[in-house]
Formats: C-alpha cells, sequence, structure tokens
C-alpha cells in the first residue's frame, strides 16, 4: 500500500488533516456557547477525586467515561496510524471511537485496514462513519453494513455536512432525497444509527424531525468548535468560494444551543444525545452533560496531541481531561452522572 497513489477521497482527507494541523480552522466570530453556562463550586461537599465514578454504558458496553473520540480519518497509511493510536488509547481509557468516512474503503477494498482497530481495541465501542451525499447517491444499505462489518463496529455514525458538500467544488449539492434515504436505511440497517453533524449544529426544527427517527442517537456537533465550512475554502481553489463572507463561514447553532434544542423536543424512544462541537476541555464535558447530553465526542484537540506527540501526547490530554471532569465532579458534590444529572446550571 505504501506505494500505492492515493485515490481522490484519501487525497481529499489528507488534505483535511494537513489543513486542519497547518491553520486556524476553529469558528473565530462564534463560540460553543458553554461559557454561559454557570456551575459554581463547592468546597464543602466533602468528596475524594477517588470517589468520583464516571461509567456508563455506551452501545451496549461498559465505557469508564462519557467520553467518545469523533471519526476523524481512515483511507492511507497516515489515516491507519492516527486510527491505531486512538484506538489503543480509547482501549486503555475505556471509552468510545468512531473511525472517519469509510467511502475511500468501500471504493478500494485494499484500504479497509486502514480503518480496522479491533485488533487494538477489542472492547470499546466502535462506530463506522458514511456520509450523507453517497447514502443519497450511490449507496445502500449493503454498503452501510459493509462498513459496519469490514471494522467489526457496533454501530453507525451517518453525517450530515449539508454546507461542506456545498463548499467543496466535487461535493454534492441535491439534497432533495435526504429524509427519504435516512428512512430507507433506517427501516433496513440491523445495526444501531447514529446521526451526526460536522460542527454547524442542530436548530429547533431539526431537533424535532431527528427526535421522531427510530435512531440510537443524535451527535449535536454543534457551532463553535472545529469548523469545516472553512476548512473547505481553504481547500477550494475556485476564487468565488474563497470570497464567501465570514458570516456564511461563521454560520450555525453553538454546540450549547444544539443539546437544549434536542433536550427539549419529547424523547420516547430514550434516544441517546452526545454533544460534540468544541468541548475540548473537561469543565466544558461536565457542562455539556449537565444540559443534558448523555456523552462528549471531540476531534480536532485528537489529531493535534497525535501530530505533536503521538500515543503519549494524546494519553497526557486525556488524562488531563478526565482529571478536570472529576474535579469538577467533586467540587459540584456529584459522585456519578446521575447525580450531576441533578444538579441545575445556570444559564446566562
Ligand atoms: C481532520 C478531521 C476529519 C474529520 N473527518 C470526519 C469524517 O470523516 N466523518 C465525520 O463524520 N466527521 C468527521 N470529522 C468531524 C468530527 O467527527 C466532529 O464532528 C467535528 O470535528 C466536531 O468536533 P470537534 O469540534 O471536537 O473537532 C472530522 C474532523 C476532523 C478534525
Amino acid at each position: 500500500m505504501d506505494e500505492e497513489p492515493l485515490s481522490d477521497i484519501s487525497r481529499r482527507k489528507e488534505e483535511h488533516i494537513r489543513i486542519c494541523l497547518e491553520n486556524n480552522v476553529v469558528y473565530d466570530r462564534m463560540s460553543n456557547g458553554l461559557e454561559k453556562v454557570q456551575i459554581r463550586p463547592s468546597s464543602f461537599e466533602e468528596l475524594s477525586v477517588n470517589d468520583i465514578n464516571l461509567e456508563t454504558k455506551f452501545l451496549n458496553k461498559i465505557i469508564n467515561f462519557p467520553i467518545l473520540i469523533s471519526g476523524i480519518t481512515g483511507g492511507s497509511k497516515k489515516g491507519k496510524e492516527i486510527n491505531e493510536i486512538i484506538g489503543k488509547i480509547c482501549q486503555e481509557f475505556s471509552i468510545g471511537m468512531g473511525v472517519g468516512s469509510q467511502r475511500a474503503a468501500i471504493e478500494n477494498p485494499e484500504l479497509v485496514s486502514t480503518y480496522q482497530v479491533r485488533h487494538i481495541a477489542s472492547d470499546i465501542p466502535l462506530l463506522a462513519n458514511l456520509g450523507i451525499a453517497q447514502l443519497i447517491d450511490e449507496y445502500n444499505v449493503n454498503d452501510a453494513e459493509n462498513a459496519i462489518t469490514m471494522i467489526k463496529a457496533d454501530g453507525l455514525a451517518l453525517h450530515v455536512n449539508i454546507q461542506q458538500e456545498f463548499l467543496q467544488s466535487e461535493g454534492n449539492k441535491d439534497f432533495s432525497n435526504l429524509k427519504k434515504s435516512i428512512s430507507q436505511l433506517i427501516k433496513e440497517l440491523k445495526y444501531p444509527l447514529i446521526i451526526k453533524g460536522v460542527g454547524s449544529g442542530i436548530s429547533k426544527k431539526d431537533a424535532e424531525y431527528l427526535m421522531s427517527l427510530d435512531i440510537y442517537a443524535v451527535d449535536v456537533a454543534g457551532a463553535g468548535g472545529t469548523n469545516w465550512a472553512k476548512i473547505e475554502t481553504y481547500r477550494n481553489p475556485d476564487p468565488s468560494i474563497k470570497l464567501m463572507s465570514s458570516e456564511f463561514l461563521n454560520w450555525g447553532v453553538s454546540t450549547a444551543e444544539s443539546i437544549l434544542n434536542v433536550k427539549s423536543v419529547e424523547n420516547k424512544r430514550n434516544i441517546k444525545v452526545i454533544a460534540s462541537g468544541g468541548i475540548w476541555t473537561g469543565i466544558e464535558a461536565v457542562k455539556a452533560l449537565l444540559l443534558g447530553a448523555d456523552y462528549v465526542s471531540l476531534a480536532l484537540p485528537v489529531l493535534k496531541a497525535i501530530n505533536e506527540g503521538g500515543e503519549k501526547t494524546l494519553r497526557t490530554y486525556l488524562l488531563s481531561y478526565v482529571t478536570e471532569m472529576k474535579c469538577v465532579m467533586a467540587l459540584l458534590g456529584a459522585r456519578n452522572l446521575k447525580e450531576l444529572r441533578e444538579i441545575n446550571p445556570i444559564i446566562r
């Protein structure tokens, strides 16, 4: 595989990684909104950090923390290295993991191994990944199940990234069959389905639609973290795309508001809520859980940590993240996730 020229899809995935590492790809006119969530530490809770237990279940597997590493990559040698590091560390911390879009492996089965991590991460909940654009255009339930089985995943994350596709020269510009394709997939897929954004958030109207579906979870991927509109304007050589307004490139529903939108809708099926979009510190994770999320998920800092110092730096970053979460919990007097949910945050 080393000498193989990269396919267009693999090249695009590598370009995304390079752009994320070399440029400012974060929202510059919007925050994740979590600074508006106020929590008050107490000094008299008489808890030890060792009393804090953040254990929960995701896709029927017990995990030590309500944390998932979002789908980032695969489809190239570099992607394989990154996935293997993430897999190893997720197994060590006992948290969930997603791989990046598996389109490259569906088109070219030689690339399947670049997404496989089960030999390193045998116990963690693992998510396969495909995009809505391919599902509308060319893929069917067999491709979705192929994505899951090729990596022995526990479910599929389907990313809905319309603004991103609009800004890619090669992107899909026609989403007229979007809901029909989703309904068909839900009807036929034998595995749990998670619908995720990629960083522009969920409006109240979209929350109502999503919570009416028979799916396992919604990942809000709110605005305020990685900004895919910006990433695609770095990539696209078209001068008219480069002139897109800063307002359009900083458009979306913040992560905090997205969580609240999803939580405001009746949830008869007990659809799980994954909060992501700039949840890059332990205190932000606790705030997202206080707003009602069941799990948090993160991508960009994971990629940056691996780039900076591989497995060792990622381990240190996550250790700091979970230690911060535990300290905040102890200062709030919450021993576990159930006790945390009983605390009402103040939202400014
Ligand atoms: C380099 C990179 C590649 C990504 N590739 C995918 C992908 O293939 N599929 C997907 O669903 N999301 C992808 N994402 C989006 C993340 O899964 C996540 O939803 C988003 O970045 C928001 O999280 P963050 O703010 O913590 O980065 C990617 C993110 C990054 C940084």
